[in-house]
This record gives C-alpha cells, structure tokens and sequence, in this order.
C-alpha cells in the first residue's frame, strides 16, 4: 500500500487517560488528569519486571503532593467523569485554591491512604515510590511492580 507523508503528532497515540489523587495537606483530596502512563520494565528498587511509569511535566500541585506523600491514586477515566476529568486537566490546583469544588464521590484507597474515586471501575494505588528522575522540569516515576496496589 501507498504511505503518506504527515507530519509527527499524537493522533496514532491513543493514550489511556487517568486521574491522579492525591491528599493535600488538610486531607482534602486534589485531582488532575494524566495520560503519560504506561508500562515500564524495571529492575532498580527490587523490581521483578513490569511495573508503571508515570511522567509529569510542568510544576503542578499533583506532583507537590507526590514528592512529599510518595504515594497516589490513578483512576481510570470513564465516559461518565469525562467532564469532570476535562475540567480537571485544564485547572492548575496550585493556581486556584478552590479547584476541588467539583467533586467525585471520594473513597479512601483500600491498602494505601490515598484518595480514590467511586465513580471509576479501576483504580491503582502507588506506594513506596522509589525513582524520581528529572529531566529539565518533567518527573518520571517508576513504580515497580510490588508497589502497585
Ligand atoms: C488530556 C490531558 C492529559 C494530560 N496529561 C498530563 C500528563 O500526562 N502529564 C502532565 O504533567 N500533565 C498532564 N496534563 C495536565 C494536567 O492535568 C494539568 O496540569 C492539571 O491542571 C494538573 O492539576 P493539579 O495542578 O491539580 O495537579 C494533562 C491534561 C489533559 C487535558
């Protein structure tokens, strides 16, 4: 067959998106949404193989609670949350202080002490994680396989 030629962009990069809890400091939850997720092959931190990714670029009150709590939630988006997870992604949490007044039916996670949402059929929690590596102003965190709950 015929190629073509295109410039680089996402639209063959179809991308699960997530949303990542975490607990502010008053114990009140933060959502942002996230899909530079995906799976790593790690064997640093007593990895044993597969284990996640995540990349979080701009400064932003999801990674502030990440490095200081070392644990959070990814909540597979769903059609329903869609507006709320919309909503989400485009509102900085460090920016407007009132950004959770849209909110979830929220649960705290099962193993970790990490906000969940009821509303999304999946849910990880992280723990212990164990890699930060920055280049420039993105974070990428490992998780190996044994700190996915
Ligand atoms: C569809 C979509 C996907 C996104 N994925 C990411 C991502 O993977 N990494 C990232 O750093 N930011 C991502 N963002 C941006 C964050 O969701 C956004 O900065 C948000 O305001 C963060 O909320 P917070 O300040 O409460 O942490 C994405 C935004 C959208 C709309």
């Amino acid at each position: 067959m015929a190629k073509i030629q295109s410039k680089n962009h996402n639209d063959f990069c179809p991308q699960a998106l997530f949303l990542y809890g975490t607990y502010k400091e008053d114990k009140t939850p933060d959502f942002g949404l996230f899909c530079w997720f995906s799976y790593t092959w790690t064997q640093t931190d007593n990895g044993t193989g597969m284990g996640v990714m995540a990349c979080i670029g701009t400064d932003k009150l999801t990674k502030d609670l990440i490095r200081k709590n070392g644990m959070f939630s990814a909540n597979l988006v769903t059609e329903d949350i869609l507006p709320l997870a919309d909503y989400y992604g485009i509102v900085n949490g460090r920016k407007v202080p009132d950004k959770m007044k849209y909110m979830p039916t929220v649960e705290k996670g099962v193993v970790l002490d990490v906000p969940t949402i009821a509303e999304c059929p999946v849910a990880w929690s992280f723990a212990s994680i164990k890699k930060f590596i920055c280049v420039k102003k993105a974070m990428f965190i490992f998780v190996p396989s044994w700190a996915l709950r």
